[in-house]
Formats: structure tokens, sequence, C-alpha cells
């Protein structure tokens, strides 16, 4: 049983949430491995109700409904319902709630998704509320962090990138500062993490420090580095962008052969890193989606069935 019915911001997640999360994800990677048939959700239904774009949140939580033996309803895209005729999202929840057991929401305003979750009486999820939070892409990280290191305990981890913007560094640091973490935030000035992350992220024994630089120094120490997208869309100006994006860069001359770290990107990725990263051993940002089925999977079972 978790200690939340809606999963609408990472800290709702507590430890023991979290264990429950990934032994079961641990059995489901194991089922499909072996291509074993899971019927674990047959004659459910999840609503997958998109209304900004997305390749892997949708794709792998759809994938995982499936593979539960459960079916998938949903809308070619967020802006083909009829919320584009004035239907408020209060009435498309009351509507939505009598169609499907579980419902996945991604809407661009921040908070939507848990004003939505107030008109609806199943369990709702939060696939990422504009530039404010993506709990489940937490999961997956920490569900990729725990299986790649072996725990989630007093881990050194760099967040590199959009960090004041970007949702899924909102989500992995409350989930982590949980872990007696130390942090390192490397970001342009314009970009750095908002204060009341930062405050989360100094409560608990957790520390932090702040870079607006990136050198091989930095990322030496660290156990993980989690790299992000500058998005492009959170700004007016374009020479803002460019400025800002320079900062972030990613050159592989930045990870020397004592860099033992992890590298992480929750994607889409642009060019924010060296491509030849790619051919690194401890680049694991393609195992990262990998882990994304079984840890939905787990999840969807463990909100139909609480
Ligand atoms: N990581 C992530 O949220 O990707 P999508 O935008 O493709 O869903």
């Amino acid at each position: 049983m978790l200690s939340f019915q809606k999963l609408l911001r990472a800290d709702q997640i507590n430890k023991g949430d979290l264990v429950k999360l990934f032994n079961r994800a641990d059995i489901y990677k194991d089922k499909l491995s072996k291509s074993e048939k899971i019927t674990d959700l047959d004659g459910k239904i999840l609503a997958s109700l998109f209304f900004e774009p997305s390749t892997r949140t949708r794709l792998s939580f759809e994938t995982a409904m499936h593979r539960l033996g459960g079916k998938v309803i949903t809308v070619e895209d967020g802006s083909s319902s009829s919320t584009k005729k004035g239907e408020t999202l209060e009435d498309t929840g009351r509507v939505i709630d009598q169609y499907a057991d579980i419902i996945v929401m991604r809407h661009p305003k921040p908070y939507s998704v848990e004003e939505f979750s107030k008109y609806v009486t199943n369990p709702v999820i939060n696939a990422g509320d504009g530039d404010n939070e993506h709990p489940t892409q937490s999961l997956v990280d920490s569900y990729t962090i725990y299986s790649e290191k072996g725990s989630l305990e007093n881990l050194k981890v760099g967040f590199l990138g959009d960090l004041k913007y970007g949702r899924t560094v909102h989500s992995l640091v409350n989930i982590l500062s949980k872990y007696n973490a130390s942090f390192k935030f490397i970001s342009s000035e314009y970009l750095a993490l908002p204060d009341k992350l930062k405050t989360v992220a100094k409560n608990n024994s957790n520390s932090f420090q702040e870079y607006q630089t990136v050198n091989a120094e930095i990322l030496e120490d660290l156990d993980v580095l989690y790299v992000t997208r500058v998005q492009r869309e959170r700004f007016d100006n374009q020479d803002d962008y460019i400025k800002n994006k320079d900062v972030c860069y990613l050159d592989k001359k930045y990870i020397s052969a004592k860099n033992n770290s992890i590298i992480l990107h929750p994607l889409p990725r642009v060019d924010e890193m060296d491509k030849f990263i790619d051919e690194l051993p401890n680049a694991k940002y393609f195992e990262q989606v990998g882990y994304s089925v079984p840890i939905r999977m787990s999840l969807l079972y463990s909100l139909v069935n609480l």
C-alpha cells in the first residue's frame, strides 16, 4: 500500500513507498526479460491525457498498461479534446473519471494536474505540469540510480543545465533529499535552482554547492551526474537562450578517466552534451529509458490496487 492515491508531487513519495515500488518493479523487470505474460491489470483502463508533447512519458505509461494486461484510452493530442471548445479541466475530470480506472495527465500549466485531480475520485498521476514537477520521471531516475549504484543513500549528485525550469530536476531533488545527499548545482545564474528547492536540498543533513561553470574538477568526485536540456521554449529572447545554453554544455573532456559517476539525462536532449559521451560505459541515459516501463508498471499496479 502506498502513502498516496494521487501522485502529484515527488515530496509525497516516502522511503517506504520507494521500497515497495522498486521491489515490484524488479519483479516486472524480471518477467519482462523472460517475455512472461502479465495480467495484473486485466480489465482495467488507463486514460492518457497529454496537453503537451511527449515521447517517453506517454509511450512508457501506455506500454506499461498494455504489459500489465490493461487497456488505454486516449485523445490523439490534448488539444483535440473538448478543452479546445472551452470545457474546463474540472468538467473534463468529472467525465473521464467515469471511463477510466486511473488517469495520467500532462499539462503546460503548473499545478493544473493537482487542480484537475480534485474532481476525480480515481488515481491521477502528474506526468509533468509546466515547469513545476515531473514526479514519475523522478521515480524512473531514482530507480535507475538504485539499480546502477545499489543504493540511494549518501550519494554525491551533480545537476547540470536548466535547474530553474527543469521539472525533472525539481522532482529528483525532492526524492534524493530524503537520502542524505550532497548536491552540486551547475547552471548559469539565470537558470539556478529556485530557492524553495534549495531549502529542500539543505534539509535532513543534505548539503549543496552552486557553480556557474562546468569543468572536470567539479564533476570528478560525483556518483551521479544528471544533465538536462536548456529549454528553448522557456525563453522569449533567443540570444538569452544561446548565452545560457553555452554555460551548461557538457564536453567529453570534462569526464576524466577518474570520473566514476553514472551520467543520466531525462531526455529529450538537443545539443547540450558532446555526442561522444554516448560511447562511455558510464553514460546510462538509454538504460534509464529501459527502467521506465517496469517502474511505471509498478506505480500503475500499486495505485489501481490501493
Ligand atoms: N523525459 C520526458 O518527460 O520525456 P518526454 O517529454 O518525451 O515525455
